[in-house]
């Protein structure tokens, strides 16, 4: 006996890709032939499974009145209606492919039309084009079942013709969360269900355009550009600037200038059938794998690649295109030249603005079956034949859609989908469609399937291998060119370490570059914790703030790890010591002439002159010598030096006149230690010690006071907030510091005082800092001495113990009772730690405490200033000697170590200052390599100083 009735509903846990679609064509933005957007307001009813309600609201004449109301495109779980769930890889159902739970959320949506005056019902017919619907759909038009589709972020059309009616059409559109669909598409990513890209009426009059393949290749030992336009309807191509003017299907060849992401040179033109006339913008250029190279045009290119979800953080994935052009002019305003479109294809106008401005393209199918690895692969649809042909719908849905773009030069056939002969048919089905592209796909270790070699999350060493050919592989392999298709896991703060991956990019041919792990963190904006993630709706799974680990915030504004990337991949290399300069042309294609070279000298920071430089129009991967300005005279022995920047020579389509693109410091001369001689020694008074400006407990030891300003808590300090890199990933087989520093106890260190003693010049507080339970410590002397107006401290500190684990940071932490502005002589104007330091440049800066806050979505580490020679801060000034990393902040460390939610941190009266003389590295261990040994902070024997004064 069966209880399982059959419903309504079964096309929901078919693994078929769907029925009534017309077969994929190329998208194109515009024709002359009419069409209607349905975006805007749906009448809307969400339902708890897949078949609580029939099928009557699709029929003309349902009243739909009480239905609430939803946006499309749009998500329903981000309009009130329901809640998003964010998993990384684990499947938020059970694993029973392709069966989904009963509980299966499905959104009715009616849209009610008339057709626009002029619309010829007697001219051909209609498509009706829905460009992204998560992650099933059955649609009816006036009544009639048109068919049903999945494949989230794939366009589906559908033949409606002769169903339309001038007026009065409704448009009815059954949507379920969960189909057999998802288990094909299980990105790390917020599961959010709806019609969320365009829903689009177009009319197709007789004759008007269906699939064309617009073939541009370009000969770059002769210039000449070929155009062949393959059309399914016979039809003409005109480029009016190239006087091209040909039958479809007809190639012609003539001198052109290429297309590159660096010169993104379009042609407009227009291919026109008997019924339909289509605008069309090529790009001349030819990309192929030789001498074990991915090349464009002839030459190889080096990617500085960022994967980009499409993400809006209150709009989900529905993204306009004014989001979509700010994703690509921060892009390009921070020096990246590529992006993998993990994990499928973005809506296509993306691809239209990355054509249009520039970048190097991987498109990358919707396709990932992540969740199986949780069961060793078991059941995997990628290697099951029954889901071959879902698979291969997917492949041509992307193929065929974006074929006509010159940015994309890459397909990629998913992400993370195990191996399987599914994909092997779709990467052969792809080289059959288009040889003119690579394939990719990260998983297919052997390169079976594919034509670049790719890794994620390689470390270092890893790749350094890789470069020189030493990291073996199948014979296919070693031929082949290496991409790291996900690197520098920008969750939190960080990542760390991106510039030594770059100095070894650059090192050997076979490496490519490569794309960092993530474009934009996807906090959700919400009004309980300013942005939610994973948990924060009550999921039963979820993965926390594991989602948020990109370089911009949600809200778009770019994260010090944005800018250390863009100082990191600077298109020109800006060298030297303090009387020679060398510039380096790093682009691939580009001469240097669209950039305006200038100088500066600085004397402690302050620029006393400035010019500009004569910079020859370096070709591609050239370097020249170019000779600085006589250094402007002396000024009485300060630090100097040279800084140069390369700008933005005019006004270019993504960045204005002035623009910095790149730049480099040269010192001169060095900083000298601040001079300081003791004058004055303790005087002992009534449980006080005053010693020049200074005030102190006599019995403790314990700084009361600098002149007027009162000062709490000053001790050596080890702790950090630590940071999602600093935690790990649960899965990461290396040592994880977080986690033990926790357990050895370094947030909670108890301070001994040993001694206080006044002597001579000196005040000196003996002291032994070390954990409970632990034998372990640092015996940290603090010594005081004064000129009488100033008071300068000596912190010395002796490690006793075993020590296996680095410290956080050393140095010490004081409170203020009162501070606002901020200046400072030392490395700016953003954050700083070891590893992520290339872009702190060394200048006098000015802030606010609130404005050093980095506001990471879960708060952690941040804010510290590299290479602070002087700050002043709450009426003290501080000098360093060495130079020290400055943080202030209204909150401790304790506070910003348990805050979940920035909404968490309270400023209380009190801003605490750390001056930290080392700080451990960040790394991009939250899904990847550790903090590498030069960037690590050992406890060793150390001593440092700094000089108080009070500034009124
Ligand atoms: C990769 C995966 C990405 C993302 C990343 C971690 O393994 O391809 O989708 O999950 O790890 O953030």
């Amino acid at each position: 006996m069966s209880f399982r009735s059959t419903t309504a509903a079964e096309y929901v846990e078919d693994v078929s890709p769907g029925s009534g679609a017309l077969p994929p064509r190329a998208w194109y933005p515009a024709s002359d032939a009419a069409s209607l957007s349905l975006n805007g307001s749906w009448r809307f009813r969400l339902s708890p499974t897949a078949d609580a309600e029939d099928d009557a609201f699709a029929e003309p004449g349902y009243d739909a009145g009480g239905w609430a109301e939803v946006s499309v495109p749009g998500h329903w779980v981000l309009q009130g209606q329901g809640a998003p769930i964010y998993t990384n890889h684990l499947y938020p159902f059970p694993v029973d492919p392709p069966r989904v739970p009963t509980e299966n959320p499905t959104g009715d949506h009616l849209r009610f039309f008339d057709l626009p005056d002029g619309w010829d019902l007697t001219d051909g017919g209609a498509v009706l084009r829905f460009d992204g619907v998560e992650s099933c759909a059955r649609v009816w038009l006036n009544g009639t079942d048109i068919g049903e589709f999945k494949g989230s972020r794939l366009p589906h059309e559908f033949a409606v013709g002769r169903l339309l009616k001038p007026a009065g059409n409704v448009l009815a559109v059954r949507v379920h969360q969960w189909s057999a669909g998802s288990y094909l598409e299980d990105q790390d990513q917020w599961w959010l269900p709806g019609i969320f890209r365009d829903v689009t009426l177009l009319h197709r009059p007789a004759g008007s355009v269906l699939d064309f393949f617009v073939h541009a290749s370009y000969d770059h030992t002769t210039g000449q550009g070929t155009l062949r336009v393959d059309s399914d309807v016979d039809g003409r191509v005109s480029v009016p600037a190239l006087d091209i003017d040909v039958a479809t299907g007809e190639p012609v060849t003539v001198p052109v200038e290429a297309w590159t992401a660096e010169t993104p040179k379009l042609y407009d033109g227009v291919l026109a059938t008997e019924g339909e006339r289509v605008p069309l913008r090529i790009g001349f250029r030819t990309v192929e794998l030789a001498d074990g190279l991915i090349k464009v045009n002839g030459r190889a290119v080096l990617f500085k690649g960022v994967n980009r979800h499409e993400w809006h953080p209150e709009k989900g994935r529905a993204l306009d295109l004014e989001t979509m052009r700010e994703d690509v002019l921060l892009m390009k305003r921070h020096n990246i030249n590529a992006v993998r479109t993990s994990h499928y294809p973005p809506h296509p106008d993306f691809l239209d603005l990355c054509d249009e401005y520039g970048l190097w393209v991987i498109d990358e199918c919707d396709l990932e079956t992540h969740g199986f690895t949780e069961q060793a692969w078991r059941d995997n649809p990628v290697d099951d034949d029954r889901w071959t042909p879902a698979l291969l719908d997917r492949a041509a849905r992307m193929v065929e859609r974006d074929k006509n773009h010159p940015s994309v030069v890459i397909w990629s056939l998913g992400n993370e989908a195990g191996t399987g002969r599914g994909l092997t048919a779709m990467a052969e089905w792809i080289h059959g469609r288009d040889s003119s592209r690579l394939v990719h796909y990260e998983g297919d270790i052997d390169c079976r399937d594919t034509d670049v070699y790719s890794r994620m999350y390689a470390d270092h060493a890893e790749v350094e291998r890789i470069g020189q050919g030493l990291d073996g592989g199948t014979h296919k392999r070693r031929q082949l060119p290496s991409i790291l298709c996900e690197y520098g896991h920008a969750m939190g703060n960080g990542p760390g370490g991106l510039a030594d991956y770059q100095r070894i990019f650059e090192s050997y041919d076979r490496l490519q570059g490569g794309f960092i792990w993530e474009w934009i963190d996807h906090g959700i904006k919400d009004d309980r914790y300013e942005y939610a993630y994973g948990g924060d709706f009550g999921e039963e799974l979820h993965d926390g703030n594991f989602v948020c680990d990109g370089l911009v915030f949600p809200d778009r504004r770019p994260s010090p790890g944005l800018v250390e990337y863009k100082k990191v991949i600077e298109p020109v290399g800006i060298e030297g010591d303090g009387t020679t300069l060398r510039v380096t042309n790093k682009q691939d294609f580009a001469d240097l002439s669209a950039l305006a070279f200038e100088w500066s000298y600085q004397v402690d920071g302050e620029t006393i002159e400035s010019g500009s430089l004569a910079v020859p129009a370096l070709a591609p991967g050239e370097s020249a010598d170019v000779k600085l300005p006589e250094p402007p005279a002396a000024t009485g022995g300060g630090e100097t030096g040279w800084t140069v920047r390369a700008r933005l020579a005019a006004d270019t389509a993504w960045g204005p006149q002035g623009h910095v693109v790149a730049w480099g410091q040269l010192p001169v001369s060095a900083r000298q230690s601040p001079p300081f001689a003791a004058t004055v020694g303790p005087v002992s008074g009534e449980g006080l010690i005053t010693l020049g400006p200074a005030v102190f407990d006599a019995r403790s030891g314990a700084l009361r006071s600098i002149g007027p300003v009162d000062v709490t808590g000053l001790r050596l300090d080890v702790w950090r907030a630590t940071t999602d890199n600093d935690d790990g990933a649960a899965w990461q087989s290396d040592v994880r510091y977080a986690a033990l520093w926790r357990k050895f106890g370094l947030h909670r260190m108890r301070h001994r005082l040993d001694a206080v003693e006044p002597a001579g010049d000196t005040l000196t507080v003996r002291t032994r800092v070390a954990p409970a339970a632990w034998e372990f410590g640092l015996a940290t002397v603090y010594r005081w001495t004064s000129d009488g107006d100033r008071l300068r401290l000596t912190v010395s500190v002796s490690p006793d113990g075993d020590w296996t684990v680095p410290l956080p940071r050393l140095g010490i932490r004081f409170g203020l009772s009162s501070a606002d502005r901020v200046r400072w002589f030392g490395g700016g104007p953003e954050e700083a730690y070891p590893d992520t330091k290339s872009a702190s440049l060394v200048s006098r800066w000015e802030s606010t405490v609130d404005d050093l806050q980095t506001p990471y979505v879960r708060p952690q580490e941040n804010g510290a200033r590299a290479d602070v020679r002087w700050a002043e801060i709450g009426g003290l000034r501080i000098e360093g000697d060495p130079e020290f990393w400055f943080t202030a902040r209204r909150w401790s460390t304790e506070q910003l170590d348990a805050a979940a939610h920035r909404t968490d941190l309270t400023p209380g009266d009190t801003v605490w200052v750390n001056l930290d003389h080392g700080q451990h590295g960040i790394g991009s261990q939250s899904c990847g390599p550790g903090v590498l040994p030069q960037y690590q902070l050992h406890a060793g024997p150390a001593e440092f100083s700094f000089v108080f004064s009070d500034i009124g």
